[in-house]
């Protein structure tokens, strides 16, 4: 084989291994191979020294010629390796629009911000209206003009945070009850409930919290009687636990009503057959009430010869905690969200 056939089977053989070379690591392989300075075209050159003068020109255009005709296809090659890889790129990467996107979990409202709007939203259909109260009470309208004096034993259960010797963190939404009949004076009916916050003292267990929430009731009117108190306390209950709801009155005591009552509805859980969550006797506490004692009318400005009246107080946790089978009244308070779904399956 003389120097020009040598440089026609080098170039037909770069030529060959480029056409087949399957990825560009190939490719610049066969680069380096061929292509480069060092490359066996460029050491082609060496033979020249070697071919008579007459031959070199045409040795010269061999050369020339394999060293284009191989650098035009390695680019040709390159061009289309580095076109297969972005293609397959863009494969690889492309958005499915027809999947799901990543949903978010919908929230629940917190059970116990839920019994207050259901409470609330019986009692403005039956035309009450909602009286803010406030935290900070004075001990006049927390426990005085509810009928509770300094000295009278009751204060013992309702032990507080006092901020001074007049001034506390309120026991009971009562004081409510208090401000209203008050701010009214003497002079117009009273159809309202007071959901809110109130604290004692108490051991934070289970189901005790230094802080909890009651949803107080007041109604004053003239002719108003126990029979009112209960159509009303019953017609909330079936609301609020299911129409087949009974309650029944337990008499009990409260320094500002008189008569007191418990009352009980029917167990929402077997229906009053008796079961663990009303201890086996059909029945369930839900709140304490009573008709309006006519010392708290008239100390709070309304004539009890003309006025009368009743009031209740729902405990809010409790109510939640029946309804939902909560067993753990500070779960409400630790905003933790699997609170929900572990209750309520949200
Ligand atoms: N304030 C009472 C309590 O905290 C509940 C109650 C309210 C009772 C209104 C009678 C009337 O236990």
């Amino acid at each position: 084989m003389n120097e020009i056939e040598q440089a026609k089977s080098l170039e037909e053989q770069a030529l060959k291994e480029i056409e087949g070379a399957s990825d560009l690591v190939a490719l610049e392989r066969i680069y380096n191979v061929y292509l480069s300075k060092k490359g066996s075209l460029a050491g082609l050159m060496s033979l020249m020294r070697n071919i008579p003068n007459e031959q070199k020109a045409s040795f010269g255009q061999a050369v020339n010629g394999a060293k284009t005709a191989v650098a035009s296809a390695y680019d040709t090659k390159k061009a289309a390796l580095e076109a297969a890889v972005l293609s397959a790129k863009l494969a690889e990467e492309k958005i499915d629009i027809s999947l799901p996107g990543a949903s978010k979990t919908p929230g629940h409202i917190n059970p116990y911000f839920q019994i207050i709007d259901e409470v609330t939203s019986i009692f403005l259909d039956m035309g009450y209206e909602v009286v803010e109260g406030r935290d900070v009470e004075t001990d006049h309208y927390n426990f005085e003009l509810l009928n509770v004096p300094k000295d009278h034993p009751s204060r013992d259960m309702q032990d507080t945070f006092y901020i001074d010797e007049e001034l506390l963190l309120r026991t009971q939404t009562s004081a409510a009850q208090a401000h209203t009949m008050v701010e009214r004076k003497g002079l117009t009916p009273i159809r309202m409930i007071c959901p809110g916050k109130a604290y004692r003292r108490d051991d934070d267990d289970m189901t005790h919290s230094h802080q909890f929430a009651q949803i107080e009731g007041l109604v004053v009117d003239k002719n108003i009687s126990i029979a009112n108190l209960k159509a009303t306390l019953e017609l909330f209950a079936k609301k609020m636990f299911g129409a087949k709801r009974e309650i029944r009155l337990r008499s009990s005591y409260f320094p500002f009503t008189e008569p007191s009552v418990e009352v009980d509805v029917s167990c929402f859980n077997c229906g009053g057959k008796g079961c663990a969550m009303c201890k086996g006797t059909g029945w369930i506490e839900i709140l304490g009430a009573g008709m309006v004692n006519p010392k708290v009318l008239e100390m709070c400005g309304y004539d009890p010869k003309v006025w009368s009246g009743f009031a209740f107080g729902v405990g809010v946790e409790r109510v939640a905690m029946l309804r939902y089978g909560i067993d753990d009244i500070r779960r409400f308070y630790q905003n933790d969200v699997r609170f929900l779904k572990d209750y309520l399956g949200k």
